[in-house]
């Protein structure tokens, strides 16, 4: 028996015994829920909804904390679905509550931001701004979270609880996930769960995995100093660019010495700026890069070493090197860990809505998702929700001049983040009197 039939069973089982022992068969509910909100994404007063906003977010792309237009179109159609919300959060972001407001607390979430690039994709709802663009598909993500406000809305009296709908600013480097969590907006919060659209996994599938998902990252850059002179008289002075590409080499031992081969970590110099004649030493060499590391364990290690072996290898050539982390513009990003029991949940919830054998598991992947943030303080689970329909054409990868976003993916979006979030509302509101023992009084 494959673990994800044996989980489903034992989820079946479970609600099973939950409607046996509760005095309301209120999970009777709950697998409605699931069965009912596909088809309700899927109708066109809620399908073409989401495209119509979606292409409206696209044709005016916001970079991170940039997010204004995007946020008050956010606004405009909570207000016009009658959901109360908390604004601003974290800048440009807003907290959308829909269900009892009371507890538990669940939330959804979706990341607003757009790119520094430009568009090249020619089509009628083409970026408008000159060098932005929606090449993530954040565009799609509000639309989809939206979609899930819209559906729950419908069924706010069936909702023994509170869906908290996230919509963050900056998640492109700029920590936005932190920024909302800071305001203590979400500190009731019992589970949080997001997704990301991913173009090579096919239309109706997710995937995601228990644990480690994304890499933790961090960036850093060095100067070496040394003293500038005549090319042609070595000895009167102290090259920083011999120093810096011995730097260079030394780092690159971290990796393949000290790292557990079977602990993925990477790093990676893809900055270095020194020199600008052939005939002279400079004075300083700048050098910068990223790192990645799928636990805290092995992110602190591998920056505590990164800043030993640039100062230890600068000195060797007579340098001497100041690094920097960039804590403050580029914060580091921890990496994204799935909860083990959500990942049950998630496989049941998800494996109901779009059939067992569309929930896949995923590889690890080596960039990294500012949801970690979230994860770090709440129970959270992420996943990949597929795009791809090789029928029609293959799409561009995230961050593509060409990326584009196939909308008939944004129902599925919308259904799972609807379903996670009620029916997780409906197990924690099972579970509070069977913890109180109540109803084992009655066994
Ligand atoms: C969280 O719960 C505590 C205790 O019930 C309450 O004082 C606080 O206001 C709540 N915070 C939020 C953001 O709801
Ligand atoms: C390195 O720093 C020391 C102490 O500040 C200084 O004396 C020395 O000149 C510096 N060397 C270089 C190459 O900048
Ligand atoms: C893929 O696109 C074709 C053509 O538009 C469509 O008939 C088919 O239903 C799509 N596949 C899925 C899984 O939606
Ligand atoms: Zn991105
Ligand atoms: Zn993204």
């Amino acid at each position: 028996m494959n673990p994800i039939m044996g989980s489903l069973k034992y989820f079946n089982l479970l609600m099973v015994l939950l409607n046996f022992l509760a005095t309301k068969p209120i999970f009777t509910k709950s697998s409605s829920f699931t069965s009912k909100f596909l088809d309700l994404a899927k109708e066109p007063n809620v399908a073409d909804w989401m495209v119509d906003i979606r292409r409206k977010i696209h044709e005016n792309p916001e970079l991170g904390y940039e997010e204004f237009e995007t946020s008050e179109l956010i606004r405009s159609e909570l207000r016009k679905l009658g959901i109360s919300y908390k604004h601003p959060v974290g800048v440009t972001g807003v907290i959308g509550f829909i269900g009892t407001g009371t507890s538990p607390f669940v939330a959804i979430r979706a990341d607003m931001d757009a790119l520094l690039m430009q568009e090249l994709v020619e089509w009628e709802h083409k970026s408008k701004v000159p060098g932005k663009m929606h090449a993530c598909g954040h565009d799609a993500h509000v639309a989809m979270l939206l979609g899930a406000a819209k559906i729950l809305k419908a069924h706010e009296k069936d909702i023994p609880g509170t869906v908290v709908l996230v919509f963050q600013p900056a998640e492109e480097g700029g920590a936005g996930a932190k920024k909302i969590l800071d305001t203590g907006v979400l500190d009731n919060v019992s589970a949080i769960f997001g997704l990301h659209i991913a173009n090579k996994i096919p239309l109706g599938e997710v995937a995601s995995r228990s644990g480690p998902f994304f890499a933790g990252s961090g960036f850093f850059e060095a100067i070496i100093s040394g003293k500038g002179g005549h090319a042609a008289i070595p000895q009167h002075s102290i090259d920083p660019i011999l120093a810096a590409s011995n730097v260079i080499v030394s780092l690159q031992h971290i990796v393949s010495r000290e790292s557990d081969p079977l602990d993925s970590q990477v790093v990676t110099v893809g900055k270095f700026h020194g020199g600008g004649a052939f005939n002279v030493i400079p004075d300083s060499v700048t050098i910068g890069g990223t790192f990645r590391a799928f636990s805290k364990e092995s992110f602190m290690q591998l920056r505590q070493r990164i800043e030993q072996i640039i100062i230890g290898q600068a000195a060797v050539q007579r340098c001497n090197a100041t690094v920097s982390f960039l804590e403050e513009e580029k914060p580091f990003f921890p990496p994204t860990v799935n909860n083990g029991d959500l990942h049950g949940y998630f496989q049941s919830v998800a494996g109901s809505v779009l059939g067992i054998n569309k929930v896949k598991g995923s590889q690890q992947l080596m960039g990294s998702e500012d949801f970690a943030f979230y994860q770090e303080v709440i129970p959270g689970y992420f996943f990949l929700l597929g795009m791809e329909n090789a029928s029609v054409e293959r799409l561009e990868s995230p961050h593509s001049p060409y990326f584009k976003v196939n909308e008939d993916a944004l129902p599925y979006g919308a259904a799972l983040h609807a379903s996670l979030a009620a029916n997780y509302i409906l197990k924690l509101h099972q579970e509070v009197p069977v913890v109180e023992g109540k109803y084992n009084d009655e066994l």
